[in-house]
């Protein structure tokens, strides 16, 4: 049918708001201006694989008790994964330079324990980026207890994170060392990372809309939290009260990492400490 019916699903203007609502509550990521069509042709091609024949009917289905996959599956569709290896250069070279080392100096001096997070990590390229950082600047890595959490509300996003292979593209900033180092090649454009990185990066599914993190800390305080591409598509209020909540979960002396332009004067890179 079915790429052309699509087309011809039509939300009222009162059912966008419902649905904007409904996506709000659960995620919250905002649909509108060039998103909202993104939103109403996801929902359409959903209602077509499903059969069902109303609006009404699927926001129903929605709602229901057992929804949840199915709001599951209407996410893969409106979540943008756009990510690789190294992604923005820059900033990983700012973390390798100043970051990094002062978090391992502060680890090695005290509980030798580093736990950072990867949060909105799509399908694993900057949880595994971190790691390969990592690697590089600890020259006795099995005396430290590293743990790199990385989270995302889409499934099959953790799910290829989790087998990590890919595409040339994505791994256009990693260097010849850092490739032979950390990946077999499967094929002539097709790369999977080894054991070592995957066995190195915990993947853990988690809505950023939890009301609290806790479930993501698991009764510890992360050292550092990236956060990058992520809270632009949420709304300035779901942009701060995440933010808030991830000042629970990170230590007094951690870092967060974010990027979002719709607050970037409101909120600049923060040292948590500093901010207390
Ligand atoms: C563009 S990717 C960013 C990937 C990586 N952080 C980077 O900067 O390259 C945005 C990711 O945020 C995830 N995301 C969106 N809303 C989320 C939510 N409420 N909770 C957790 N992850 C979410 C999406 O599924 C997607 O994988």
């Amino acid at each position: 049918m079915e790429s052309s019916r699509i087309h011809t699903l039509r939300l009222s203007p009162e059912e966008v708001e419902k649905f904007q609502a409904f996506f709000m509550g659960e995620s919250g990521l905002v649909f509108e201006g060039r998103r909202l069509k993104e939103m109403e042709r996801a929902i359409a091609g959903r209602m077509i694989e499903l059969g069902v024949s109303s609006f009404d009917q699927y926001y129903h289905l929605l709602g229901r008790r057992d929804g949840k996959e199915e709001l599951n599956q209407l996410l893969l569709s409106l979540t943008v994964g756009e990510t690789h290896f190294f992604r923005t250069p820059d900033q990983f070279a700012a973390l390798r330079k100043y970051v990094l080392p002062e978090l391992i100096e502060r680890a090695r001096a005290g509980s030798r324990r580093l736990l950072l997070l990867s949060a909105g990590c799509a399908t694993g390229e900057e949880a595994y980026t971190l790691f390969i950082l990592l690697s590089d600047l600890i020259p006795d890595p099995s005396s430290f207890r590293i743990t790199i959490r990385a989270c995302d509300i889409n499934k099959d996003f953790l799910e290829q994170a989790r087998e990590g292979i890919y595409g040339e593209r994505k791994v256009k900033f990693v260097d010849p060392v850092t490739q032979e180092r950390f990946f077999h090649r499967l094929g002539k454009n097709r790369w999977q990372v080894k054991d070592e990185l995957r066995r190195a990066v915990e993947f853990q599914h988690f809505n950023l809309n939890e009301p609290d993190y806790s479930g993501l800390a698991k009764g510890e305080q992360f050292d550092l939290v990236l956060c990058r591409n992520v809270l632009i598509y949420f709304n300035l209020e779901t942009v701060k009260q995440v933010i808030n909540k991830f000042h629970q979960v990170i230590a007094q002396d951690g870092y967060l990492k974010k990027v979002a332009p719709v607050a970037q004067a409101s909120w600049p890179a923060i040292r948590v400490g500093e901010q207390r």
